[in-house]
């Protein structure tokens, strides 16, 4: 075993076409059903009570999943002190009791899967597949990480020794890190910042989303049972601009790891860069400006379903997602209408039901920027399609898939983070200028291709600068050991997560030389 390969099997997943095994599913997690879920500041293994607000579903915003109590700066400053207190003996205990700890995490997370299914749909409005696929994510994460650690942390390395020395190179917590999550992937991510930051030996100080806290608190509650001590992780629901920023500020923590938008990657990396006290790493995924580039050989059935896929399901709220499709125009007319036409089939819903492909995006906010940018499209770009919100969306932040033709893609200031979906016609002479528009987002997260020439894709993945190229696939759903996951330029810092590098960057290296 080693760092590249990490001895541990992915998680299964079910089969969504088994009757027995769908009928199973809908009674775990209808047991959840009307549960409601309660998150509060965990401090020192003690939930800290104050005024709670209700969680609203985004499917239906009169539901409620459950309630929040948020924390405050003096909560923050408590944690820190327990948390830096508290790691040098998490960091003392042996790599391999660490890793048995994590593989516990991924079997509690098996078991109550379930539920933990039933809060990503409920708080989050993720649709069930999505739902199912967070959950084995998470498991991932927590079975791939532990495996390193018993691979890079358990004995140190033994360097040569020309002059006869003893020379050993060992891997250590930094202090205590802070693990701040966006909403998207509420326990997947969450729970990949936070197993890798306790793999290395570091205590955890962890922010999740405003929108999502319970599958955080339900998540935390898990690997304390599994037995991550209650002094070296810490769960801090609140305000970013608060809990967030102060975490940050705060000269005890010894590294961030943030995944979020881009424009809060740069206050938190002017933070870092402004406090006193060491100086410390920020591990930062952010978003993504992704193109696909299908040219006139490409097979059009193929790139109907992977465009689909790939900028519709989680309702586009996946940072890999599709924004950008650049079409060859000698079959630019056709696809088109075989997408628009694709667009039709897709069922939009209650997330809870199984047929529903397009379940609502996170909340007022994320919908009222959406209709912002369709109301510009509509007067600099062409709605080429939009999709009818049924009646039974009305109560919920549901957002119409939406395909709009641009003559440009500096149209795009930003990241639309949603399902609405780009098109830009190219000729076949202009690749390089499609390469350039790509390359000139400055972002770098995901990339696809659908062309049957292999000197194309090759041609194209040599040239542009992103993260994860899929050539003839859609572009969405890395799996952990198999696609490491994350991108360069504003879309991150790197390292990918779910890959042979992310555990290093949460640890610091010392050596000892022993003349013998
Ligand atoms: P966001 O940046 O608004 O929030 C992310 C987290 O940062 C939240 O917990 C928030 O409370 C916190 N935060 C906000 N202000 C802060 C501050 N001043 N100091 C410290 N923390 C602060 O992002 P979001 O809307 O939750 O998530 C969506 C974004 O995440 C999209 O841009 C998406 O592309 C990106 N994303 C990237 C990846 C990746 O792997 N590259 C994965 C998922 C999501
Ligand atoms: N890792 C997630 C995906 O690839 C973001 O879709």
């Amino acid at each position: 075993a080693d760092l590249y390969a990490p001895q541990r099997r992915n998680s299964a997943g079910i089969e969504l076409n088994d009757p027995l095994a769908l009928a199973r599913l809908a009674e775990g997690m209808g047991a959840f059903g009307e549960h409601r879920w309660r998150a509060a500041p965990l401090v020192a293994g003690r939930a800290r009570e104050g005024r709670a607000r209700p969680v609203h579903e985004p499917a239906d915003r009169r539901r409620v999943a459950g309630e929040v109590v948020e924390a405050d700066e003096a909560l923050v400053d408590e944690a820190l002190a327990v948390a830096a207190a508290a790691q040098p003996a998490w960091d003392a205990t042996p790599a391999t009791r660490r890793a048995e700890i994590l593989e516990r995490v991924a079997e509690l997370y098996e078991r109550h899967r379930d539920e933990l299914m039933a809060i990503a749909v409920r708080e989050g409005g993720k649709t069930i597949p999505d739902a199912l696929a967070e959950v084995r994510e998470a498991v991932d994460f927590c079975r791939y990480y532990a495996a390193q650690t018993r691979a890079a942390f358990a004995e140190p390395m033994r360097l040569p020794g020309p002059t006869g020395e003893d020379n050993r190179m060992s891997l250590h917590g930094r202090g205590v890190f802070a693990c701040i999550s966006p909403w998207n992937f509420p326990l997947a991510i969450f729970t990949g910042q936070v197993a890798a930051a306790l793999a290395a030996g570091n205590a955890v100080v962890a922010k999740p989303a405003e929108q999502t806290p319970l599958m955080a608190a339900r998540a935390v509650a898990l690997m304390h049972e599994a037995g991550v001590p209650g002094e070296v992780l810490h769960l801090l629901p609140g305000a970013g601009e608060v809990v967030g920023a102060r975490l940050v500020a705060d000269p005890r923590t010894a590294g961030v790891a943030f995944t979020g938008s881009t424009e809060t990657a740069r206050h938190i990396h002017r933070a870092l860069a402004a406090r006193e006290g060491p100086i410390v790493p920020l591990i930062a995924e952010t978003g993504g400006q992704n193109c696909m580039v299908v040219d006139s050989s490409a097979l059009p059935e193929q790139v109907v379903v992977d465009v689909l896929t790939s900028a519709f399901r989680s309702a586009g709220q996946r940072c890999s997602a599709l924004r950008v499709l650049f079409v060859q125009e000698e079959v630019a007319e056709r696809l088109l209408r075989m997408i628009a036409g694709a667009m039709d089939e897709l069922a939009i819903g209650d997330p809870r039901w199984l047929a529903t492909d397009v379940g609502p995006v996170i909340d007022e906010q994320a919908r009222a920027t959406l209709a912002a940018h369709v109301e510009r499209m509509e007067r600099e770009a062409r709605i080429l399609h939009r999709l009818p919100l049924p009646g039974e969306t009305a109560n919920g932040t549901f957002f119409p898939p939406t395909l709009v033709e641009l003559d440009h893609i500096g149209r795009l200031e930003r990241e639309v983070f949603g399902p609405v979906l780009h098109v830009i016609r190219y000729r076949a002479s202009a690749l390089d200028r499609v390469i350039e528009a790509i390359n000139g987002t400055g972002y770098g997260l995901t990339l696809g291709v659908h062309t049957r020439i292999d000197a194309t894709a090759r041609y194209i993945h040599a040239r542009v600068r992103v993260g994860n190229t899929y050539v003839n696939r859609n572009m969405i759903g890395a799996v952990v050991g198999v696609q490491p996951f994350g991108g360069e330029g504003l879309s991150g810092t790197g390292p990918k997560a779910g890959g042979p590098h992310y555990l290093l960057r949460f640890a610091t290296e010392r050596t000892l030389s022993i003349d013998t």
